[in-house]
């Protein structure tokens, strides 16, 4: 069910598309994920073309999605070029489950195959940012994710912390 994401598939303008929706619905639905109302799905198409399919095609960034009966349901994206002294480090940013689609296990089974990922990209560690009272918090919290103004580890030479994210050592 969840598969890493290729840009330059037959289908691959088909499931930007799809992209866009499962974006644009999760933000009217309440989502916040760095965007603001009016919101279009033109808007989320930029989104995805212009920040997120430069990232996949110079594998700075890995885009998983959860297909069910053959239409993208869910996503989540994994950011690797962390700074030169955070290579241990991966960043997960944009979880995101369509609304029709939510309470089936979908964002578990898309955070498990990110940290699988990121382990397999050498990473020892995964950061998040979340809103307090976001939807993902319990889930976050189930699978081990803290979060938490001292967290470990995010800059390995200052061990400077960042208030409102989460942490995961892998
Ligand atoms: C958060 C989100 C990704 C969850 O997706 P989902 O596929 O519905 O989540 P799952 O079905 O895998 O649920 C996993 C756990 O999350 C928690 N959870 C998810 N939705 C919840 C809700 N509406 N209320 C309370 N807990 C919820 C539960 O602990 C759940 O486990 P359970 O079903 O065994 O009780 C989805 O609601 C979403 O896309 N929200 C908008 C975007 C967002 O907030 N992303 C996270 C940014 S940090």
């Amino acid at each position: 069910m969840i598969e890493e994401w290729g840009p330059d598939g037959p289908r691959a303008e088909h499931d930007l598309q799809e992209f866009s929706a499962v974006l644009h619905a999760a933000v009217h639905a309440g989502a916040s994920v760095s965007f603001v109302l009016p919101f279009s799905l033109d808007d989320s198409g930029t989104f995805w073309r212009t920040k997120v399919l430069p990232g996949v095609r110079d594998r700075s960034r890995i885009v998983l999605i959860a297909r069910i009966e053959d239409e993208i349901v869910g996503t989540v994206q994994l950011i690797l070029d962390t700074p030169a002294n955070q290579r241990h480090r991966a960043e997960v940013a944009k979880l995101l489950v369509h609304p029709k689609a939510r309470r089936r296990g979908v964002a578990r089974a898309l955070m498990q195959a990110v940290e699988n990922t990121a382990r397999k990209e050498g990473r020892t560690l995964i950061t998040l940012d979340t809103r307090t009272g976001d939807l993902a918090e319990p889930l976050y919290l189930s699978l081990g994710i803290r979060g938490g103004r001292n967290h470990p580890a995010i800059c390995d030479r200052s061990r400077r912390t960042k208030a409102g994210s989460h942490h995961h050592p892998l």
